[in-house]
């Protein structure tokens, strides 16, 4: 249809609706209420896109499928994803989301790119490889040539090859150091009864995981394990928030934060070298939420200079860490307003709106964000209670950054069909789909949360459209510049009808 029918369409509708509420009386018209059904279909996320002969036929595939997985017991959004991720591997849902070429990653934080397994199975078996338990019961790592010192927290050092070499069982000692580096686990009802202690957990695993990733020679090949990772998940850019914390050798030297700008720069040139379909990293620099305003100004600056030296690389700023305990963005004001003060340009990507603190201080981190001239909202789950920020965040498409799986970890929402991304969906607002912690969740690229996406928050009326206008608007909304964008959009678009004329 062209746009002359659609807009006549609506006009028809408008004038019939007029019509019957004044005069009709009985039963309504029912090719009105096609109509009417039609309309409102048509703005929800993809709801324009104009789909060919062999994408209605994939399209109609997959909404026998979704059917059926509604029509089942167990309706697996609904579900905690830890016991639900077995079950959807099992779905042909899921195995074309993986298939499906995706476009890119724009909310993934560094310290959880590569999988636990591989933590575990290659980082630990290196040698010189130190643990430690900590009075807390959480562990640390350390790579030193060198027994390592006592310290406060770590007062016994052992090397791990000896330990797990006196383990009855190394398989179920490797397993134990798994659990201890993701959140994942079969009964999280049991083991996060709050949000409290589920965000605990999470900020632990994060200290054990950094010890083995900011040890230099590793770091290397974590960034490069985690490019192959997301490419084999049918993913061809990332935008990574990553702190930059600083890497160390086995003597102890300590590099600056240049050096892993460096190594960021260098391991994508390698991968895109190596892999055509792949077409990038960007970072955004991110520092946590803690840190005293005079700190978040340094590191502010810090970002300016960065962006100045490594502008192929760098993208801008944000800030971490659990909102809701968190100061909110407009305690770092100050901070904040200094690119503009200086007339320089760094973009923000803030995480704003992961909260279900209704009302609160840190409520207000999505207005904020957006006073800030946000690129992209974080997470944005508290936005359908803002209505003008909603409006600011649509007409500026400022996209939202929907992060179905961690929501619903973090204990936000149960039942993803509850999701306020529901709601901006069936209005088409900007969104992206992104999986923010995958190694903690247990997941690895964004296939899971493009299922939970689109079978539990889209609901049944969710399509082939409505995934491709997803995979669309991680590139539209990325950081690349317009040159890339656009190379980035044809090389998807290639893949893209390779992924339909197989699968259709
Ligand atoms: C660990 O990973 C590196 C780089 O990916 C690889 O070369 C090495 O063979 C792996 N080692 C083990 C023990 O799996
Ligand atoms: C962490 O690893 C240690 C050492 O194997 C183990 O005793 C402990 O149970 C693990 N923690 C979790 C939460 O599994
Ligand atoms: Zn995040």
């Amino acid at each position: 249809t062209s746009i002359g029918s659609i807009a006549a369409g609506f006009f028809f509708a408008f004038f019939v609706v007029m019509c019957c509420l004044t005069v009709c009386s009985g039963t309504p018209d029912p090719s009105q209420r096609e109509v009417m059904i039609r309309q409102e279909v048509s703005r929800q996320t993809g709801g324009s896109v104009q789909l060919t002969g062999a994408e209605q036929r994939l399209d109609w595939h997959l909404n026998k499928l979704k059917k059926q997985e509604i029509a089942a017991e167990q309706f697996l959004p609904a579900t905690h994803f830890f016991k639900a991720r077995p079950l959807i591997q099992k779905s042909p849902i899921f195995s074309l989301l993986q298939k499906m070429p995706k476009g890119a990653a724009l909310h993934i934080h560094s310290s959880s790119l590569v999988s636990v397994d591989w933590l575990v199975k290659n980082i630990t078996y290196r040698p010189n490889c130190y643990i430690c338990f900590t009075w807390g019961r959480s562990l640390r790592f350390l790579f030193s040539s060198r027994h390592p010192f006592p310290s406060w927290d770590c007062p016994y050092w052992r090397l791990l090859k000896t330990l797990r070499g006196n383990m009855p069982d190394p398989t179920d000692f490797d397993h134990s150091l798994m659990r201890n580096l993701t959140l994942f686990t079969e009964d999280p009802d049991t083991a996060y009864p709050s949000q409290d202690a589920v965000w605990e957990k999470f900020e632990t695993a994060f200290l054990a995981i950094s010890g083995l990733v900011t040890y230099a020679p590793v770091f290397r090949d974590f960034l490069y394990k985690g490019l192959e990772q997301l490419l084999h998940d049918n993913i061809m850019y990332l935008e990574v928030r990553t702190g930059l914390s600083r890497t160390y050798e086995l003597d102890g030297s300590i590099h600056d934060k240049s050096w892993s700008l460096r190594t960021y720069q260098e391991v994508t040139r390698q991968f895109v070298a190596e892999h055509p379909d792949f077409l990038g990293v960007r970072l955004i620099i991110s520092v946590h939420r803690a840190l005293s305003v005079s700190e978040v100004k340094a590191a502010v600056k810090e970002a300016i200079q960065m962006q100045k030296d490594f502008p192929e690389i760098v993208a801008g700023f944000d800030l971490v860490g659990r909102e809701d305990r968190g100061r909110p963005l407009w305690f770092f004001k100050d901070a904040l307003s200094l690119p503009a003060e200086l007339g320089i340009k760094l973009p923000y990507f803030f995480h704003a709106g992961e909260t279900d603190l209704e009302g609160t201080e840190v409520d207000e981190n999505i207005l904020d964000a957006l006073l800030f001239n946000t690129q992209r909202i974080g997470h944005g789950y508290a936005l359908t209670h803002h209505p003008l920020a909603k409006e600011l965040s649509k007409k500026g498409n400022v996209a939202v950054e929907v992060c179905p799986i961690s929501n619903q970890v973090l204990k936000l929402v149960s039942d993803l069909r509850n999701h306020p991304a529901a709601v901006l969906m069936s209005e088409g607002h900007p969104m992206v789909v992104s999986s923010d912690d995958p190694s903690l969740f247990g997941t690895t690229g964004l296939s899971y949360d493009f299922y939970e996406m689109f079978v539990g928050i889209g609901g049944l009326r969710a399509n082939l459209g409505t995934l491709k206008e997803l995979a669309i608007n991680s590139l539209r909304y990325s950081s690349l510049p317009p040159q890339l964008k656009e190379r980035g959009l044809s090389m998807w678009q290639r893949t893209w009808d390779k992924f339909i004329a197989e699968n259709s």
